[in-house]
């Protein structure tokens, strides 16, 4: 491949509309709006600063951003990385991002539909994974995070953005992911998975609605390192 460029798989920068086989998720409804609420475009760029400071060979990196809705974040790396795969499963998400990676002409861009409780994850090796607000929607986060042990090259960061625990008011009822991480119960579930050196640092704060009064929630940014001496 050339450096600066990522091939694009055949097929993976189709139309979302095409993805027949990934299920419509709660996120295909908002997929529209998405971009227009400027909190969700500034902590997507605080985190890819974050994740930017903590990864010194960013610029030479194949980054992953798994659960990346319609880009925000992976389009942040873009720039400071080499190339970006942007993976999610809602394809009215995927659709936006691939109207943006198109207005943009970057060439260090791909997209591809993928569920990462359903499917395997791309073949290829990542120096970089990449998540902003995903874990809390994926139940086993024991078996997402083997995964992504398995697709980091030895060495590579795994760079995960979530709500920390919140009291079950944030997303309402009916929701059956996490009502936020547990820094210990991630920290541990990280070396489970095989991954060292893990940190968190504080990354931003939401504020929502919630019952006629704004709650806040604040986020954190967990990285760790697959390590260098972990054969393939
Ligand atoms: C809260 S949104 C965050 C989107 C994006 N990371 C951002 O911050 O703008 C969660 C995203 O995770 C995706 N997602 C949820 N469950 C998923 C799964 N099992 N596989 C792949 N993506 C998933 C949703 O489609 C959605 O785009």
């Amino acid at each position: 491949m050339k450096p600066g460029r990522a091939r694009r798989r055949k097929g993976a920068h189709r139309s979302a509309r095409s993805w027949l086989s990934i299920s419509v998720n709660d996120f295909d409804a908002k997929a529209r709006s998405w971009d227009a609420d400027p909190a969700k475009v500034e902590r997507a760029r605080k985190v890819a600063e974050l994740i930017s400071a903590r990864v010194p060979t960013l610029a030479a990196a194949r980054v992953l951003e798994i659960g990346a809705g319609t880009g925000l974040l992976g389009f942040a790396l873009r720039d400071p990385a080499k190339e970006v795969m942007l993976a999610d499963s809602s394809p009215e998400m995927l659709a936006v991002a691939t109207e943006r990676l198109r207005a943009s002409g970057a060439c260090n861009v791909a997209i591809v539909g993928l569920d990462l409780e359903k499917d395997q994850l791309p073949a290829a090796r990542y120096d970089v994974v990449c998540a902003l607000l995903v874990l809390h929607q994926v139940p086993d986060t024991d078996a997402l995070l083997r995964k992504l042990h398995g697709v980091l090259e030895p060495g590579g960061y795994l760079c995960l953005s979530d709500l920390e625990v919140e009291n079950a008011s944030f997303h309402g009822a009916g929701f059956s992911g996490h009502n936020g991480i547990s820094r210990e119960g991630l920290r541990d579930a990280i070396q489970r998975a095989g991954f060292t050196d893990v940190q968190f640092q504080p990354a931003f704060e939401i504020r929502k609605p919630v019952a006629g009064t704004f709650r806040s929630v604040p986020a954190f940014l967990a990285t760790a390192r697959r390590s260098r001496s972990d054969t393939l």
